[in-house]
């Protein structure tokens, strides 16, 4: 046995240790970087990303006290059939959530449909969720399913809940409370078994106020509520996210892509306004610039500023 290879199954221990003892969430950072060092030394770029685990769960990245809050209640609900509600802001990760409640629900044989209530004019939202008969409305030349027939025993997504429109949320609680739904032209109904999982940043309760959402369907939809907190509040994250977002794309890449002690520091004094979104960009748009090492000075200018 090599001194190096020694060196890596000592290292892969520790770790293990580390998450025995429940400690993993402050030690695993810098174990699995000195892991990284090690295994990139002895066997090249290639084979570094096998060795690391990445912190998270469900596809999410995270070591934070706030994340793993989290994915408990991701692991509590998403057996049952309860609609869940996703609350957060913008690039905090609300979709891979409500796909995460999915994969891990006793559904995920059966489809899940996501459809963005803000991106889709009213006319056509109806018919997209609950399908329409053949000459409804002009372009309807078949009969076509909606989702909720579709994703019947699945999952629906309803992204930006908070801009569907009034009279459709009526037939949105009435798929809540009776499983039943109507398509457009159509006076039969169909019964479903859908579980809804909706998402907005929309301040609901203030529009349940202002009458602009409706307060039943708010009750009915709110059943859980899964709040995911800002980057900016999930201690450590920043850097786990970087380094898997860079990992990723140097196994795409076939390039080593590595974030030095200054980028690393930059990245964790940024605010994240657009959150995940906006990080996994920046390490996009870095690496792009970059010749392999990034250090702060490949990030925008926004984010350099604040440290001068
Ligand atoms: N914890 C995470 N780990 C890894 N990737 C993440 C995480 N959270 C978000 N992402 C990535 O960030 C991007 C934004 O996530 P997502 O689309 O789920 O956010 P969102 O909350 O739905 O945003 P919006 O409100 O703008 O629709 C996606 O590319 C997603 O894969
Ligand atoms: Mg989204």
């Amino acid at each position: 046995m090599t001194v190096e290879s020694e060196l890596i199954e000592r290292l892969q221990q520790l770790l293990a240790e580390a998450k025995a003892a429940g400690v993993e969430q402050a030690l695993q950072p810098i174990l699995k970087r000195a892991l990284e060092d090690v295994a990139a030394k002895v066997s090249g770029v290639a084979e570094t990303s096998s060795l690391i685990e990445v912190p998270g769960s469900y596809g999410l990245i995270g070591a934070s006290a706030a994340m793993e809050q989290v994915f408990e209640l991701i692991e509590r609900v998403a057996p049952s059939t309860v609609p869940v509600l996703i609350l957060g802001e913008t690039g905090t990760g609300k979709e891979l959530v409500a796909r995460a409640l999915h994969e891990n629900s006793p559904r995920r044989s059966k489809l899940f449909l996501a459809e963005n209530c803000a991106a889709v004019p009213a006319e056509l939202l109806e018919g997209e969720l609950f399908g329409h008969v053949k000459g409804a409305f002009t372009g309807a030349v078949a009969n076509r399913d909606g989702h909720f027939v579709a994703a019947n025993h699945g999952t629906v997504f309803l992204d930006e809940i908070g801009d569907m429109p009034l009279p459709m949320q009526s037939k949105l609680l009435r798929v809540l409370q009776e499983g039943e739904v109507r398509a457009v032209g159509s006076n039969k109904t169909v019964t479903v078994d859908v579980r809804v999982v909706a998402a907005t940043n929309k301040d609901l309760p203030a529009m349940v106020s202002e009458r602009n959402f409706r307060e039943d369907l708010y009750y009915r939809l709110n059943v859980i509520t899964i709040s995911l907190p800002p980057l900016r509040d999930r201690e450590g994250d920043v850097s786990i996210l970087a380094r898997f977002f860079a990992d990723r794309l140097q196994a795409s890449l076939g390039r080593s892509v590595e974030l030095d002690a200054g980028a690393l520091a930059a990245l964790e004094a940024w605010s994240w306004p657009g959150n995940v979104r906006e990080l996994e960009n920046e390490i996009e748009r870095a690496v792009a610039l970059s010749d392999g090492v990034i250090g702060r000075e490949d990030f925008s200018p926004r984010i350099l500023a604040q440290q001068e």
